[in-house]
């Protein structure tokens, strides 16, 4: 039995017939729409989300599957106190496979060692949010033509933004890529990143202003600070408008560089550039759910 912790789980050979199978799904919905039949996925989430569960739920619901679950921890038995553990062994015996979000780093793991089902990490605190990592590179491979020999900036929250932490780990095991970090000094990637990235001697820029190296850019990750993760109000009303990404920043860009978020935006993208043929954000979302679709598949070993 396989989970899903980190995009690292997958060798890169895995990740392209996960992609190639992503890929026929988008020409082919209908070959898989019964794939799924009789099986059950749990959604799990202890923080807030749209878009994961969503399209997690839309996945499964795709592939002929039913789903069950609950979108606030609020709701579940946590708030009579049960553990992880507990609820994931119990959920084991109601569903095929599991999807979880959690506050903490590290509790999809702790479900994953009890659990009698595959589980998918669906965002633990600020730590890994795979299924969005795949979400990109999916993107990136359709768009971008390769996944390998591109300039790619991440400009925002790169402390406390997972979907970042989980990007960089996994392109480091691509050639040619040159990594922009574009962000306020307090909001900078963690060292644990930059050390990875010195010690593999892949090529990375810490900047703070984004029209500065906008020019370079052959992909740019915008992403949202992260309000969720500060622990006062005030640094945070300082840092949120830090970057507003506007028509006029993007006539500095490539003509062909594209613009990725994992959404959701607040102010860092103004909506005049969602009419760019550069902006790919809801192209993106679109993709998690082929990506999703493909890991259901993957995990719960149905060929079709
Ligand atoms: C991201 C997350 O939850 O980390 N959202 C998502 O899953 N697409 C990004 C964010 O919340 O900023």
């Amino acid at each position: 039995m396989r989970h899903l912790m980190s995009p690292l789980d997958f060798t890169t050979e895995e990740l392209e017939r996960l992609f190639d199978l992503a890929g026929d799904i988008e020409r082919n919905p209908e070959k898989y729409a019964h794939a799924c039949e009789g099986k059950i996925l749990a959604t799990c989430f202890y923080e807030p989300s749209t878009r994961t569960r969503l399209s997690f739920e839309s996945a499964m619901t795709r592939l002929g599957g039913r789903v069950i679950g609950f979108s606030d921890a609020g709701s579940s038995s946590a708030a009579k106190g049960e553990s992880v553990s507990d609820t994931i062994r119990v959920i084991s015996c109601y569903a095929d496979i599991c999807a979880i979000r959690h506050p903490k780093e590290g509790a999809p793991m702790v479900a994953a060692e009890k659990s009698g089902i595959p589980v998918i990490n669906a965002g633990d605190g600020g730590h890994q949010h795979p299924t969005q990592t795949l979400t990109d590179l999916l993107t990136i491979r359709s768009l971008n033509g390769k996944l390998s020999g591109f300039t790619l900036g991440l400009c925002g929250d790169l402390k406390f933004g997972r979907t970042v932490h989980s990007l960089i780990n996994a392109l480091v095991r691509y050639d040619n890529i040159r990594f922009i970090f574009i962000s306020p000094e307090e909001l900078k990637v963690p060292d644990y990143i930059t050390d990875m990235l010195k010690e593999r001697q892949i090529p990375y820029e810490e900047v703070i202003r984004l029209e500065d190296v906008m020019p370079q850019l052959d992909l740019l990750y915008m992403t949202r600070v992260q309000k969720e993760r500060f622990f006062n109000e005030e640094d945070y009303v300082r840092l949120k408008d830090f970057y507003i990404l506007d028509s006029n920043k993007m006539k500095l860009a490539k003509e062909k560089m594209l613009v990725l978020h994992p959404l959701p935006r607040v102010n860092e993208i103004s909506v005049e550039v969602d009419e760019d043929p550069r902006a790919s954000y809801f192209r993106q979302a679109q993709y998690g759910v082929y990506v999703r679709m493909a890991l259901i598949l993957t995990l719960l070993n149905i060929k079709i």
